[in-house]
């Protein structure tokens, strides 16, 4: 069995040792090089100065720090190169009569510290393996804690969308009955009804129109219980994206529009429902669209071996995917307005908008996320570094 916590040494442990006193530093390495282990690598520096440019050019294991040098003193010595090199295991050489400024530096990046001429190469052997493994377990439950957190906050956000939706769609149920009701009055008014009134019509026309709308805001609601049962078929993922642009092509048509395909070759199918997704390909080429009055948008494919940890993939999702796993990857990149900061947390939110006046009504992204989370996928939407965004779907082959 693999102990998780053994320390994995690089062979021959990196050492640095810095030391402006000839004296201290000549014992400091005979001890070194007298043990069993093999402290071959071993580098000096008399300086903070030369301290760090060695930090920055070799990997180090552990530096054995003398905080008083000619170019730094006193803790701020610890500080310079805990600040720079956050990861970095630092043991403490302090003075001999200086042991409280060493219980010090332990609450201030030190791993441990040495009072000068109290030691033996021994004990320095051992205090220089255990700041190391006390070090990697540091930095390893840092990382833990921010991912619990992250998760946690993740899971809330998911919980709030699922309230959400639910309340959206008992919402959607009690409403589509009067509604259906309302169509089939303004019909019969329109067929049977004679008015004299020039307006009468135009008038009737409005009301059918803005029911109409309701009626598919409802109709997009309900057919999210639907997406629960998927029509799962082997699939070329480049059939889909072609059939998802040709639906919209009336709405490339408006603008000043460049559509790159950029697809990887001999494209393994993929087990799809195809309308749904292409529903959300649909969604995702009109937000870039909708977004861009003028550029470029690219469509590209791949396939790829996922990570052992899943990075690449939002925590929110990792659930659906199993790490080293193949999976197909569609990204759709626009050179658009991009998402403002204050609203990147809320895009997947059913019914946040930004173009309410323009017709938006703020269910695309939560439709979309909900088909690929029911596909076992993740949908990822973040900003492009230099300009507009990108949509990422990411489909699992099983
Ligand atoms: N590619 C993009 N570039 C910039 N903003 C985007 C992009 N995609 C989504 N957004 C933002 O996210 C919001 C929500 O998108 P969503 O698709 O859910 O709704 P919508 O497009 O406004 O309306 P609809 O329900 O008609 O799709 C958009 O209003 C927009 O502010
Ligand atoms: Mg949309």
């Amino acid at each position: 069995m693999v102990d998780q916590f053994a320390i994995q040494y690089q062979s021959p442990l990196r050492v640095l040792v810095v030391e402006d006193n000839p004296v201290d530093l000549t014992v400091i390495k005979s001890m070194l090089t007298g043990t069993t282990d093999n402290y071959t690598f071993l580098k000096t520096a008399s300086t903070i100065k030369t301290a760090l440019e060695i930090i920055e050019e070799y990997p180090i294991d552990v530096v054995i720090l003398d905080l008083n040098l000619p170019d730094s003193q006193g803790e701020k010595t610890l500080q310079t190169v805990h600040n720079r090199f956050n990861d970095l295991t630092i043991v403490v050489n302090t003075g001999a009569y200086e042991e409280e400024l060493g219980l010090h530096t332990l609450s201030n990046g030190a791993q441990d510290f040495l009072v000068k001429g109290r030691y033996t190469a021994y004990t320095l052997n051992k205090v220089l393996h255990f700041a190391i493994k006390r070090k990697k377990l540091e930095t390893e439950l840092t990382r833990t804690v921010q991912q619990v957190k992250d998760a946690q906050e993740q899971l809330l956000q998911a919980e709030k969308m699922n309230v959400v939706g639910i309340l959206a769609s008992g919402i959607a149920h009690e409403v589509r009955n009067p509604l259906a009701t309302i169509l089939y009055g303004i019909t019969y008014l329109h067929e049977n009804i004679r008015v004299e009134d020039k307006n009468y019509h135009h008038v009737l026309k409005n009301i059918k129109e803005a029911t109409k709308r309701a009626n598919d805001i409802i109709s997009d609601l309900l057919d999210f219980s639907k997406f629960k049962k998927l029509q799962l078929d082997e699939t070329n993922i480049h059939h889909v994206i072609k059939k998802a642009l040709s639906l919209i092509q009336y709405e490339i048509d408006k603008k000043t529009l460049q559509i790159v395909n950029d697809f990887q070759n001999s494209i393994p199918p993929i087990k799809i429902d195809q309308n749904r997704i292409e529903q959300v390909i649909v969604n995702l080429l009109l937000n870039a669209i909708h977004a861009t009055e003028e550029g470029k948008i690219s469509i590209r494919t791949y396939t790829r071996t996922l990570s052992n940890d899943l990075t690449e993939i939002p925590q929110i999702s990792r659930k659906n995917f199993t790490p080293g796993q193949q999976a197909l990857f569609c990204s759709i990149d626009d050179s658009g307005s991009g998402i403002p900061a204050e609203d990147i947390d809320q895009v997947f939110y059913p019914f946040f908008t930004s173009r309410r006046a323009k017709g938006g009504i703020g269910l695309g992204l939560y439709v979309a996320r909900n088909i690929i989370d029911i596909h076992k996928g993740a949908l990822i939407l973040k900003n492009n570094e230099d300009k507009g965004a990108q949509a990422i779907v990411v489909l699992p082959y099983r």
